[in-house]
């Protein structure tokens, strides 16, 4: 077997996010431009190739693959690459196969997903206003993402919520989708907006600290600290009244860097080593540069030894300038 990944920061990789397209059928206000410039489809790598970085990276240690996008479910002939993943899991290589996704195509999707043995999955909802569901993410339906959750349920999914807070948007919403979503007996994640990309809105209007965001929530509701871990950087609260776990993601006002487990590979073979920062090495020339995968690994430990120690993400209304320019849905958060 070969030596597990670690940085120099003396932190074990073991979680993989790979974006397997920088497209998404929606259009959130906060993550895109209202007119994108996609990847020519021949800069991406093939699923054959996904699979091959993905298997190096279990190789080398990592126990949870979470598929991201843009919107992951929209890339053609998506399923095969969780069958294929799939293997990793029979073999108790891989802890969790998971996925992040905004719920439009889980109609379709969601039996395939469990049956490549997917038991938990992150989906993205803002808000539970039409209106404002429509205003946020540009031209998405509500009510297909609603059934694409239903069908994740019946299915047998556990899944999980992921808002972000946006001021003046939904900060009145939250306590009332909390509410819902531990009545439908899933957990609910709410987060910072990040800096990331150009986009038409100024940051500094979204931004909504979770230190407010709690103390609101406290005002109603009784949350209790507790320690559940998923190996994402979401700190979790038992809500007493509903009984549901709430996690707060807080990459502006609360580090969690110092205990970063992930890096995460783009559609085109590109690593990112941190969500923050630019730097990144090119895993696709290595993939492409032979059939055997010893290049590959060697560029692979390579890039871990890069890692840097954390972001530096500033939402600052003197400079418009976003602190990273890719966009979100090139790495997939
Ligand atoms: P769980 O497995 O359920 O814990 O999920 P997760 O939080 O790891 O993944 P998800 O795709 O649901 O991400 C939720 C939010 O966390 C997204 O907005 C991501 O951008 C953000 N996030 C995840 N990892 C990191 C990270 O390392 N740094 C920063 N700044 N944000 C992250
Ligand atoms: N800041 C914070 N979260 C974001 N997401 C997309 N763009 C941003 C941003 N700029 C969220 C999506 C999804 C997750 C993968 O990242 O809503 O839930
Ligand atoms: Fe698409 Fe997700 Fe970005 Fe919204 S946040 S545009 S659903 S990738």
């Amino acid at each position: 077997a070969r030596a597990p990944l670690v940085d120099p920061f003396q932190r074990a990789i073991t979680y993989l996010r790979v974006s397997v397209t920088d497209r998404c059928d929606f259009r959130c206000v906060y993550c895109m431009s209202e007119h994108m410039n996609f990847l020519p489809k021949k800069e991406l790598l093939t699923l054959e190739e996904l699979d091959r970085v993905s298997t190096a990276f279990v190789e080398r240690g990592v126990r949870k693959l979470r598929i991201t996008g843009g919107e992951p479910l929209v890339r053609r002939n998506i399923m095969s690459f969780f069958e294929a993943m799939s293997r990793h899991l029979e073999s108790g290589a891989l802890e969790e196969l998971t996925v992040t996704t905004n719920g439009s195509q889980l109609q379709r999707f969601a039996k395939g997903l469990h049956a490549a043995g997917v038991r938990r999955i992150n989906v993205s909802i803002d808000t539970l206003d039409h209106d404002k569901f429509k205003a946020i993410t540009r031209w998405g339906s509500l009510d297909k993402v609603l059934a694409g959750l239903d069908a994740a349920q019946q299915a047998g999914l556990k899944v999980k919520i992921n808002t972000v807070a946006l001021k003046g948007v939904n900060e009145d919403e939250l306590e009332s989708m909390l509410r819902w979503a531990h009545g439908r007996g899933m957990d609910m994640t709410i987060i910072e907006t990040m800096p990331m990309g150009e986009i038409e809105e100024d940051r500094t209007d979204q931004y909504l600290p979770l230190s407010l965001v709690r103390a609101r929530l406290a005002q109603a509701l009784t949350l209790e600290d507790i320690p559940y871990k998923t190996g994402g950087p979401a700190r979790y609260v038992e809500v007493k009244e509903t009984g549901g776990r709430l996690g707060f993601i807080t990459p502006m006002t609360h580090n969690f860097c110092e205990s970063c487990n992930r890096v995460r590979l783009t559609c085109t073979g590109t690593l990112y080593m941190c969500l923050g920062q630019d730097d990144a090495a090119d895993l696709r020339e290595a993939v492409r540069a032979s059939e055997g995968n010893e290049l590959l690994h060697q560029r692979i430990a390579e890039a871990i030894a890069r890692k840097p120690k954390g972001h530096d993400f500033v939402i600052d209304r003197r400079s418009k300038k976003p602190s990273v320019g890719r966009h979100m849905s090139l790495t997939g958060g």
